[in-house]
This record gives C-alpha cells, structure tokens and sequence, in this order.
C-alpha cells in the first residue's frame, strides 16, 4: 500500500497496551508517519522508549513539559486520523463525559471530527458491559467516533469473554478503510438478517424465531476486514457490535420495498441474504362479527374462532440477481431441522433450483440448538466446504470477494 497518512496512535493503561507496538510497526510498515500519545497508566504497561523506536517520533505524554504546551492542539492538527489502541473504560467514559484531564483527554476534546478518530476498546468483559461503558460507547458512535469491535476469548484477567482487543492486522484493515476510495480490497457488501413481522392487529404479530445473530456476526467481521457493509436487519434483531451501517424492516412487504430501492443505489459486490423471510404474508381475518383488516386495533379476545387467511409471499433470494446491478456475488441461507444428511443437501440444492444464487450456506438446528456453528458453504458448482464458525464463514466470504471469483477455492470437501 502506497499512501502514506499521519497516523496519531493513542497508548491508554490497558494490559494489552503491548499490542500498541505490533499495530505502529504494520502501519509504520505501510508507509505511515506515526506520532504516538502515551497515557501515565499506558506507561505502566509499555515503555516510552519502544514505542518511540518503532514510530520514529518523540513519544507524547503530558500537557505541561515544554517541548509539547500544545500538544492537545497540535497533535489534532497534523494528523489525517487518530486511533486510541488500546481504549481503556476510563478514557471511553471520560471521553463520553467530556473530562479534560490529561493529554488524551484533551486531544479528543480539540479533534476535528471531520477527520476519523477511531476507539479500539480493551477491558474485562464486566467492565464491557457496564451500562456507564455501553453508554458512553453509544455517546461516542452518535458524535461520529468509529468503534472498532473487541474479540471474544480468554482475558488477561483469567475469564473467557468480550472485551480482548482488536487485533494489529484487523485495526490496520480498519484504519487502512477510512482511506476506503484508495483501497482495492474494499468491497461493497449487503447482509440481510433477522425475521420478519406480519402484524394481525394492534398488538399481535406473526413471526419467527430469527434472531438476526449470526447476520450481525457476519456484517461485524466482514466490516472489521475493512469492507464497506449495509446490514439491512429486523427491527428487533440482534445488533452488529460494531459502527456497521444499519438500516432495518419490520415486514415481508417493508424489506422487499427497501431491497428495491437499494437496487438503485451504487452496485454491491457481494449480498448475503439471511434474513428470514415469512412464506406467508396476512390477507385477511375472519372473526363471527365479520372481516377485519389486519394492522387495525386489537381485535376482542373474546371470540371462539379466529381465521386468518395468508398468502403465499414471492421468493426474494432468486430475484435478488436480477435486481441488482453489478452481478453481484449472491450468497443464500438455508435453515433445516431435520439429521439426514439427504434431506439436507436436497434443501441445499433446492435454493440453486431457480438460478441466481452462487452459494448456499447452510445449518441445522441440530447444531444451533447444542449452542454449535457448524455451516456448509456450497457453491453452484456443487463444490462444499465445512466451517465451524462464524467467523471461519465470514472470513471465507471476504477471500471469494478478494479473489474475485465465484467459487470455493479450497479444503473443499467431497
Ligand atoms: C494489571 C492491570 C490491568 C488493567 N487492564 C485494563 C484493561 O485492559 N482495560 C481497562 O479499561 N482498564 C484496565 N486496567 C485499569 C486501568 O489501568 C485504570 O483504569 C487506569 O486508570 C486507566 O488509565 P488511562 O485510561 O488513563 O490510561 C488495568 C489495571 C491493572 C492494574
């Protein structure tokens, strides 16, 4: 990579502080100039000195030694993007609060926001989750701060959880994407995820039992490789932990409206369709006082016999080729619930029937309900591949979109 951007990384007292020097050395590595802010409490956990051979550049610690009086401004002025790696719970809430106190404090306070400022969180999953931090974490997104998402894994603390750091190369993605038009690794993504709702009156719906997870999974790690992504998910699905762009949809009619309409904008390279789409949409309702419209006010509960009548919804995944411009690459889910395997890879191959669709992923509720993520890539071709995580699958999209072809390239399995 050729660019070469001035990079402000912000050191904070985190026990994975040591990871700062992996992350400036790749990007000191990409070409770019690399000034470094240093917290006292960072400074317990990585010395000055490493940190200021691997930028190349003095090392930023206080407001008050003589050489940086204005270091709060200054920094703020000459760089093109600044990252705290790592982010600990006091500077995310301090920020969130506004305090002053100290250099990164301030720093953050006089930073242009036109310009990416980038939040890199560290910290015990409880310390995570805290409402102060979620909080100051939802502050921080709304004023235009890019947070990059923490890992699930084994803690320095001990415990097994949320809350590791980002790693060098996945934050050097990130900052390299806010660079986005100069990067040719960036691939315009659509994830659709979650269920959707059919409303029956004031206050009854019919649904499923989608959560949207594993989309909001997807959409996260597909965004922290540094690819431009547009979750478009129910309402009342899980959410992506990352600044992922979201836009949502309540009803069969409401997604289908929204797929239409993006149709028009800029053409996507890969769309990932697995929402859980209702086969049936409510036409009408049938009580003894007659027929009633569905949406309108709660209906009496007093009635013996309700007949709702549904109505067969048309099938998005087949169309969504057709639809979109680009040729994009189309990529459908399939759900089933049954251990034969040939009931299985019928349902698979029954998706690739009506054309348009390049892979199928699939998974069984089997697997779901052991709490395991077990997929199965398969592409038109008939090729298949095993994954055993959502991340294994998201990483394994990203390298179709890379690799620019429309298959699955390796470990395939017979
Ligand atoms: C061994 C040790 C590890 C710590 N690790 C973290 C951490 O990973 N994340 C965090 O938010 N705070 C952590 N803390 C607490 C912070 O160091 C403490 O809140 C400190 O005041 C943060 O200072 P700073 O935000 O000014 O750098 C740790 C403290 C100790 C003693």
């Amino acid at each position: 990579m050729s660019l070469s951007k001035k990079i402000v990384v912000a050191v904070s007292g985190s026990i994975a502080a040591y990871k700062a020097c992996d992350f400036i050395s790749l990007l000191k590595k990409r070409g770019h100039q690399v000034r470094v802010i240093l917290t006292p409490s960072g400074e317990k956990f990585i010395s000055k000195t490493s940190l200021q051979a691997l930028s190349q550049s003095p090392v930023y610690q206080d407001d008050f030694s003589p050489e940086s009086l204005m270091a709060h401004i200054e920094l703020g002025q000459w760089c093109d993007l600044a990252i705290v790696y790592p982010a600990t719970a006091n500077h995310i809430n301090g920020f969130a609060a506004g305090i002053g106190e100290g250099l990164l404090h301030s720093f953050f306070l006089a930073f242009d926001f036109k310009k990416p400022f980038l939040i890199a969180p560290a910290m015990n999953t409880r310390m995570l989750f805290h409402p102060a931090t979620l909080r100051s974490l939802e502050t921080l997104k709304q004023w235009g701060c890019h947070l990059l998402p923490s890992e699930e894994g084994s803690l320095a603390c001990g415990e097994v959880g949320e809350g590791r750091l980002l790693t060098p190369e996945k934050a050097v993605a990130f900052v390299d994407s806010q660079f986005s038009d100069e990067s040719p690794l960036q691939k315009r993504i659509l994830i659709t995820a979650g269920g959707t709702r059919e409303t029956i009156d004031g206050v009854r719906t019919l649904t499923n039992m989608s959560t949207g997870k594993t989309g909001a999974e997807i959409a996260d790690a597909l965004h922290e490789r540094g690819h431009k992504v547009l979750l478009l998910t129910s309402k009342y699905a899980v959410m992506p932990k990352s600044d992922v762009k979201v836009d949502t949809y309540e009803s069969f009619r409401e997604i289908r409206n929204t797929l239409r309409a993006l149709a028009q904008s800029k053409p996507f390279d890969l769309i990932v369709h697995a929402a859980a789409i209702s086969d049936y949409s409510i036409a009408s309702i049938e009580t003894p006082d007659g027929e009633v419209q569905p949406g309108l006010e709660k209906m009496s509960s007093e009635h013996d016999n309700i007949s709702i009548r549904l109505t067969r919804n048309e099938k998005i995944l087949p169309k969504l080729k057709d639809l979109f411009s680009g040729d994009p690459v189309v990529v459908g889910f399939k759900l089933t619930s049954t251990e034969s395997k040939e009931e299985q890879a019928k349902a698979i191959f029954r998706l690739f029937d009506k054309g348009g669709v390049d892979y199928v992923v699939h998974n069984d509720m089997t697997d779901i309900n052991k709490g395991v993520r077990n997929y199965l890539l398969t592409s038109n071709a008939g090729e298949q591949k095993k994954l055993n995580s959502t991340e294994s699958l998201s990483e394994t999209l990203s390298e179709l979109l890379n690799s620019k072809t429309h298959e699955v390239s390796h470990d395939l399995v017979p």
